[in-house]
């Protein structure tokens, strides 16, 4: 595989998508979708059940409680095709730079090639280099695992503490949780990430400092939250180890920190040998870095041959999402019936609910990888979007989500399409009953399957009042169903299937933003917060500084803060 100009696209070129062809029929067409109950539509499509299902890797998915008819799907992927989806999809994997306004490539598929592929992009084989820094990490942590790594006192490791945020923190927050039933060493990870002492101070609390290892984890090795706290992590090390705090250059600093970035300079700068430095690239998104070296500390905790099959299961969804036909294709679909929700029915988000507790930060990690890549107002080229872009995620595993707000899935006047995933066999299971018998799981997975039941077809006040209620009660009764679902199956929690639902969520994000001609792939809607907040500090700490805020609102918070803090 070579990255050639023959594959090249004008990515400034944007289209008014309203305008297509394909847009104007799906606009005619949703009245008549929006007119059917999905009680009719599986009636007059008996076999919807068995055939709007896609079996990818390890994952059985089933797409057919959606408000779409079998014409939809047909709809909707002329307008993939009317927009060149395919193409779209093969200038990022050949690595042309289609994250325009930052002039890079979007490579993250190359993290997860396998080690004989070759992918050479502007003359370097990036695959190769992939594999170099694979390799280094397994060197470093087979040594962290076998007690080899020694701390400043020559104790083994026992805590690792990953700290950084944002892409840097929520994927391997997320998978270590996932994955804890691979964690087979005595090693175990804690993740610091807000800048709110809170978050350091409580994690460190009960730590053994000769015991500990930092992975400081910035892409930029810039960013205020994680220098703040990896400087307040040294200090707490040296002094816990009985040295002068601010001797930052101690040899101590070198054995108890190494970095995750792709900024040699200021890791060096920071007192952390960059032997000890695992990079990345360019042309990794932050958000889109969990299968980079950023997976440092999974890779400790779970060892290099799991985090291989981690790997692996990226890729098997990334073969699908390249090669498979459109319309048995995973992510098209599904980002397309997404797309169908947002622009078409004005739904304005979109809920994840894993019946997996080990999946509980799930929802938390897809909402940066969506919500960063596509909450945009304008297209790839400048101009003011015509239509609206990227849903808001949120989601909490099932059941407790059934407890807190399904209510307003169930009955309430909003659409929210809704993802539930589950397992087939459990991480852990229990009985139910004292005498050891029937399965926990089996409880998880039926709520599971009546939820999604329930959704789809609900309840009518007919079936209600023929069961006795109260008349006065019926219309509460009422569980109106139509309310959409997907859902994804598979046999169980592994780092395959891990990879494979993160890559199927990627890959969906990607089809979302290449129909609406946005650049998922930068995110400048982050730094002016960053930048006032450097300005506002100056102005918060020094009693001496007028409040120099020019609208009254920012001005009285910082009159009122500083009150409070005696300034
Ligand atoms: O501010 C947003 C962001 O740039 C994210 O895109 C990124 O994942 C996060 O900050 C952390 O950045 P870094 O890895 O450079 O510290």
């Amino acid at each position: 595989m070579t990255s050639d100009t023959e594959h090249g696209h004008d990515n400034h070129a944007a289209t008014d998508i309203t305008g297509t062809h394909a847009w104007q029929e799906l606009s005619a067409h949703q009245g008549h979708v929006y007119a059917m109950h999905l009680r009719e539509v599986f009636a007059v499509d008996p076999k919807r059940g068995r055939d709007l299902v896609i079996d990818v890797g390890d994952l059985h998915i089933d797409y057919s409680k959606h408000r779409v008819l079998r014409e939809t799907i047909d709809l909707l992927l002329s307008l993939a095709r009317e927009v060149d989806l395919e193409g779209k999809r093969d200038a990022m994997f050949w690595g042309e730079h289609i994250n325009t306004s930052e002039d890079r490539a979007v490579l993250h598929t190359a993290l997860r090639l396998p080690a004989e592929a070759t992918l050479k992009v502007d003359g370097q084989d990036v695959a190769a280099d992939v594999h170099g820094v694979l390799d280094a990490m397994g060197t470093f942590t087979d040594s962290l695992r076998s007690g080899e790594w020694k701390g400043h006192t020559g104790k083994a490791i026992r805590t690792v503490v990953n700290i950084g945020i944002g892409g840097s923190d929520l994927g391997p927050a997320m998978v270590y949780q996932a994955l804890r039933h691979y964690v087979d060493t005595d090693i175990h990870c804690r993740f610091v990430s807000n800048v709110d002492p809170a978050d350091l101070v409580g994690t460190l609390a009960d730590l053994d400092a000769e015991t500990t290892l930092f992975i400081i984890a910035s892409k930029t090795f810039s960013t205020l939250e994680t220098l703040t706290n990896a400087t307040a992590a040294r200090s707490w090390l040296l002094r816990e180890l009985g040295i002068d705090a601010t001797d930052s250059n101690n040899p101590a600093v070198a054995k108890h920190f190494v970095a995750v970035s792709t900024n040699a300079e200021k890791v060096s700068a920071f007192g952390i040998d960059t032997d000890n430095m695992f990079g990345f690239w360019d042309w990794v998104g932050g958000r889109y870095s969990v299968d980079s070296a950023i997976g440092l500390s999974v890779m400790a905790a779970i060892g290099k041959e799991a985090f291989g099959e981690f790997l692996h299961g990226f890729n098997v969804m990334d073969k699908h999402f390249r090669s498979a036909p459109l319309h048995q294709n995973a992510p098209v679909i599904l980002g397309l019936i997404g797309l169908w929700y947002n622009n078409f029915w004005g739904a304005q988000s979109r809920v994840v609910l894993p019946y997996s507790n080990d999946m509980a930060r799930f929802a938390a990690y897809l909402q940066q990888l969506t919500m960063e890549s596509n909450g945009k107002s304008v297209d790839s080229a400048g101009h003011h979007v015509t239509t609206d872009t990227g849903a808001i995620y949120w989601g909490e595993p099932g059941t407790n989500g059934q407890h807190a707000f399904y209510q307003l899935l169930h009955q309430g006047t909003r659409l929210v399409p809704a993802d539930f995933i589950g397992f087939g066999s459990p991480t852990d299971d229990l009985p139910v009953d004292a005498d050891g018998s029937g399965s926990m799981h089996d409880l998880l997975m039926s709520n599971f399957f009546a939820q999604t039941k329930v959704l789809a077809f609900g309840k009518t006040a007919d079936e209600i009042a023929d069961e006795g209620v109260d008349p006065h009660v019926v219309a509460h009764k009422v569980m109106p169903g139509n309310r959409p679902s997907t859902s994804i199956l598979a046999p169980e929690l592994t780092p395959s299937v891990l990879g494979q639902l993160i890559a199927l969520y990627e890959h969906q994000v990607f089809v979302e933003g290449a129909i609406w001609g946005i650049n998922s792939f930068d995110q400048w809607g982050v730094e002016l917060g960053k930048t006032q907040a450097k300005e506002l500090l100056a102005v918060i700490v020094d009693a001496a500084a007028p409040a120099p805020q020019d609208d009254s609102s920012t001005d009285a918070l910082v009159r009122w803060y500083r009150e409070q803090r005696g300034r």
